[in-house]
């Protein structure tokens, strides 16, 4: 069989993004019919009438799989693209199949068969503990299957499904793929597919979030990690603690309720994308001070350079009770709403400073071995509520690795700071995330949001961020910190997350920051870095794909960024370097 190796050649049309593992075309045209029927598990589903962005109440398999029919039927016939950007001009017609005469074949039916029944867990998975593989396959004669093994695996194959069409360019003509037969064998190779979005530094309103699920589902992530409070705002409703939000948040309203956090949560399970809410601690907590000011030390510090990475200063104090009785009350409200729609809640633990403490009158100390045992405390204390809360915890990997702490085997440590982490911290036995500033930061290279005085401008141009430069898609694409793992700690490799830390983001330029570079991080998740032969994947054949996915994420809604001029997709050899 012509698996993978086609792909490199096939060019454009055979464009599904991320690459599914096994992939075999032909070149033969099919129609999809408007009124296609589907059926899972040879029950026949009805078309849903009403909003497909609506937020159900229940949560079933059957109402999954079909609000998810029922997209991929909108974006099949109202956001197909015409792909005139992926031939040389004027040559359309030449691919097009044609659109006239009785000859055409038609798709009438999609029978979906799903082999294993959903559990529990299927909805809020720990990593590995939900099977997202599916086959799909589409005959020259228009049947079309799906075989998959849970409701999610069925939403995977829905979107490679949807993106195996293109919009004819004669009007009212419909909707072909010029692929038949297709045959697809799929599965991902990560398990934690994320992306972690900074809701703190700037005020994102709730559809902005289930946007960014929307279009994370099409790339085939899994994961949502909401890094909802820092020490700029907070933006969550607590309601045992009314006043977090009400003095912290940027502006009355800008805050999440309850109701949001659900929706937002019940949003995702409906597209496959767990969400985890992260409230960083002891760090990175400036803003509850701006109601409880007697629990924060070095509150909005002007010496900020020696006292936090960035404006504004201050963290929870470290040895003081009322700390301890906030941790809980403000856990025991938050938790049992999140854990019914997610198996994890992550607390943080990054960029903890040393010098905080020694004003910190309950510590006034920044030596680490009076501070360790402290963390340690404060660390077990938090983590506590979250187990008894069912959920598991999840670290920044700081707490590791500088700190040095004893963490629960059922941790899962978060690497960021750099590609060596990884190895350390499974090789110290921990799960794991991947996801680094140098390669996986979407806010670098923009350069400086700081503000010089006429003195230290001269020193500081041309304002290059610390994470600078600018993380390209092929930089994302060729991210691999496990090339030199052993298996044993590869086995402890959940997956990753790609990072949006929104210092100078906000709802007018996500989207462009995020996408589609984004969803080069997403195939690395999904396709892995090499294809099945072990070969690197190809930018050149990446970029046609990454194209296409982009034009369809643009009709969908989404302001994805273009990689290249169209001519470089029209003459596809061109721009090659
Ligand atoms: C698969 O599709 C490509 C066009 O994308 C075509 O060039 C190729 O011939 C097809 N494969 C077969 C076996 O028809
Ligand atoms: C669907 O129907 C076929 C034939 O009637 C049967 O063999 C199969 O078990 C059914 N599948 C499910 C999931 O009910
Ligand atoms: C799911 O969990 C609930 C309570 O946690 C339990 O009542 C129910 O039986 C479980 N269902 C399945 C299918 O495991
Ligand atoms: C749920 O089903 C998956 C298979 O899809 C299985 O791996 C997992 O152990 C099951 N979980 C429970 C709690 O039964
Ligand atoms: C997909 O097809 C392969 C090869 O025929 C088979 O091994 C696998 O079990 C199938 N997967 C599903 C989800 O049906
Ligand atoms: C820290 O120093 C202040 C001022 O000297 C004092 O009041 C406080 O008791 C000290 N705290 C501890 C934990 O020693
Ligand atoms: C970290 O802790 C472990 C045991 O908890 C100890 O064996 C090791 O020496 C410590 N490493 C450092 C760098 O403190
Ligand atoms: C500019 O700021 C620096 C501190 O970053 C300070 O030392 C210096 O005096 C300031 N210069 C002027 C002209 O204000
Ligand atoms: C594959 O890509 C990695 C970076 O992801 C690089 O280190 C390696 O050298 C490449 N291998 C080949 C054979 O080009």
């Amino acid at each position: 069989m012509r698996v993978v190796a086609l792909l490199s050649l096939v060019g454009h049309a055979a464009a599904i993004w991320p690459a599914p593992q096994s992939f075999t075309n032909g070149s033969a045209a099919l129609w999809l019919a408007e009124d296609f029927r589907v059926s899972y598990n040879n029950r026949t589903l009805t078309q849903r009438i009403g909003s497909t962005k609506s937020i159900p109440t229940e949560i079933s398999s059957l109402d999954i799989v079909e609000a998810a029919v029922q997209r991929a039927r909108e974006s099949i016939f109202q956001s197909s693209i015409v792909p005139w950007k992926f031939y040389p001009r004027n040559k359309l017609d030449q691919i097009e199949p044609s659109a006239t005469g009785n000859s055409k074949i038609y798709i009438q039916k999609l029978q979906i068969t799903q082999t294993t029944i959903d559990n529990n867990s299927t909805f809020k998975p720990i990593a590995g503990e939900v099977d997202e593989a599916y086959n799909l396959t589409i005959g020259t004669d228009g049947a079309a299957t799906i075989k998959a093994v849970s409701s999610i695996s069925v939403l995977r194959a829905l979107e490679t499904f949807t993106q195996l069409f293109y919009l004819h360019s004669g009007e009212g003509t419909g909707v072909y793929t010029n692929l038949a037969p297709v045959s697809i064998s799929d599965w991902p190779k990560f398990s934690h597919r994320g992306l972690n979005l900074d809701v703190s530094r700037n005020w994102f309103p709730k559809e902005n979030i289930l946007r960014t699920i929307d279009a994370l589902s099409w790339n085939k992530f899994n994961r949502l990690h909401i890094h909802i409070t820092d020490a700029q705002s907070w933006p969550l409703d607590v309601p045992a603690l009314p006043e977090l939000s009400q003095k912290g948040a940027y502006r009355s309203g800008y805050s999440y309720t309850p109701q949001d956090i659900k929706d937002i949560q019940i949003y995702g399970i409906y597209r496959g994308i767990e969400v985890i809410i992260e409230i960083d601690m002891p760090g990175h907590t400036t803003s509850i001070g701006f109601s409880h000011p007697d629990l924060i030390t070095t509150f909005r510090y002007q010496s900020w350079h020696d006292y936090c990475s960035e404006p504004p200063c201050g963290q929870l104090k470290l040895n003081y009770t009322p700390v301890y009785d906030f941790v809980t009350k403000l856990f025991d409200d938050v938790l049992p709403r999140v854990s019914p729609y997610s198996a994890y809640f992550h607390t943080g633990g990054d960029e903890i400073n040393t010098n905080d403490y020694l004003l910190d009158d309950t510590v006034n100390s920044s030596s680490v071995s009076v501070l360790t045992p402290l963390i340690q405390k404060f660390i077990d204390h938090s983590h506590d509520l979250v187990r008894k809360a069912g959920l598991v915890p999840i670290v920044w990997e700081e707490l590791l690795i500088t700190w040095n702490l004893t963490l629960g085997k059922d941790v899962v440590v978060q690497t960021w700071l750099d590609d060596a982490s990884l190895s350390e911290v499974t090789g110290r036995g921990h799960k794991a995330l991947f996801g680094d500033y140098e390669n996986w930061y979407l806010p670098c290279g923009y350069g400086q949001w700081f503000n010089f005085n006429n003195t230290d401008a001269a020193i500081h141009y041309p304002y290059t961020d610390y994470c600078s430069p600018l993380k390209n898609w092929r930089v994302i694409y060729e991210y691999d910190p496990t090339a030199s793992l052993s298996a044993d700690q590869l086995a402890l490799v959940l997956g990753g997350e790609i990072h949006l830390w929104a210092e100078r983001s906000d709802p007018s330029n996500m989207d462009q920051v995020m996408w589609p570079r984004a969803s080069a991080a997403g195939e690395v998740l999904w396709s892995g870095r090499q294809d099945p032969s072990g070969q690197n994947r190809s930018q050149i054949d990446a970029a046609v794909r990454l194209s296409d996915l982009r034009e369809r994420m643009l009709l969908r809604g989404v302001g994805s960024e273009p990689i290249q001029m169209a001519y470089c997709t029209q003459y596809q050899g061109d721009c090659t370097w």
